[in-house]
């Protein structure tokens, strides 16, 4: 029998959110800022938080250390139904934490990632991940012992019978050599941003066309206001996003794009269904700001579409 819908694992982090301020601080200054929030950060976890409000059974997976960060992070996550029982914590290590300093459209983060860094494949429920249909990997790149083995951890996600999806993210490192032809026969769904999925390419010297006769993994590459791009290896498609022309902010679009997505595919509806709750759900998320998850169930998240779109 299987307990959950979905393990979700990636970065791990909290954000301490400055806005309302003049500028930043330069070194032996002190500014003020009027307002502050404390956020649950990472892309992984804002994935997990907008799953389980959508009605996912969802298991969330990231290193913490044994300090309060950990713990409030485990407070904001487990509030949105998410399970924490499969998290690992990092003796020694801090619990991940990026301050964010938001002035209109532009943000200047620091982050120190501490403990996230740690987590590695063994880490992972491979028990659990045998009992459970799908798994997805956000942001690989902050993690030093994911980054350069996705092939290695696909193959053996795929062996223990999984349907996959990894969202790379930002490489911070800029490298952008992931070896896609050794990654792909393992991989069922692809979610980059547009600007990644360029990056990606031109590392790997393959055409999206060529990339997308390898295997059956489907390629759903997200373009901001201008929707979603859909390949395989016989079609490709154009979607269109429910444009919002003056959002609050875009920051977390793509996160609440990937769980309407995937929570429609672990329901098994349709690429085209599950595409468009993702659209709505990318839609939804730029009308508040952050990352926040703006609603707490799948009526109030029709209800809230419904009024604004
Ligand atoms: N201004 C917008 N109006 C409506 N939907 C949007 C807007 N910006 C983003 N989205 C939705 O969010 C999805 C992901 O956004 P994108 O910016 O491509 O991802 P990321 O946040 O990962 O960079 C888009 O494909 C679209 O469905
Ligand atoms: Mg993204």
């Amino acid at each position: 029998m299987k307990k959950f819908d979905i393990v979700i694992t990636g970065d791990c982090n909290l954000d301490l959110i400055f806005n309302q301020f003049n500028r930043l601080p330069g070194f032996g200054e002190e500014i003020i800022a009027n307002q502050f929030e404390l956020a649950l950060g990472s892309s992984a976890g804002i994935v997990a938080a907008h799953m389980a409000s959508l009605g996912a059974k969802v298991a969330y997976v990231g290193a913490i250390g044994n300090d309060h960060f950990g713990n409030q992070f485990k407070a904001f996550i487990q509030s949105y139904g998410v399970c924490t029982d499969y998290m690992v914590e990092k003796t020694g290590f801090k619990t991940g934490c990026t301050v964010v300093m938001s002035k209109d459209e532009d943000r200047a983060n620091l982050t120190h990632a501490g403990a996230m860094a740690e987590l590695s494949p063994s880490d992972l429920p491979w028990q659990l991940i045998e009992k459970t249909p799908f798994f997805h990997l956000s942001n690989p790149y902050v993690l030093p012992h994911f980054r350069n083995n996705l092939p290695d951890l696909y193959k053996k996600l795929k062996e223990a019978n999984t349907v996959t999806s990894l969202d790379p993210q930002w490489d911070v490192e800029e490298t952008w050599n992931t070896n896609l032809k050794a990654l792909f026969p393992f991989l069922d769904y692809f979610l980059p941003n547009e600007k990644e999925f360029e990056l990606l390419l031109a590392g790997n010297s393959v055409t999206p066309e060529a990339l997308s006769t390898i295997s059956t993994t489907t390629i759903i590459k997200t373009c901001g206001s201008a929707g979603i791009e859909m390949l395989q290896s016989d079609k490709t498609k154009q979607y269109t996003s429910y444009l919002n022309e003056q959002p609050v902010d875009c920051i977390g679009a793509g996160d609440a794009f990937t769980a309407g997505f995937l929570t429609a595919t672990v329901e098994g509806k349709t690429l085209d269904d599950a595409i468009d709750l993702g659209s709505k759900a990318g839609a939804l998320s730029t009308t508040t700001a952050g990352g926040k998850v703006p609603y707490n169930s799948r009526q109030d998240f029709a209800d809230s579409f419904n009024k604004l779109f």
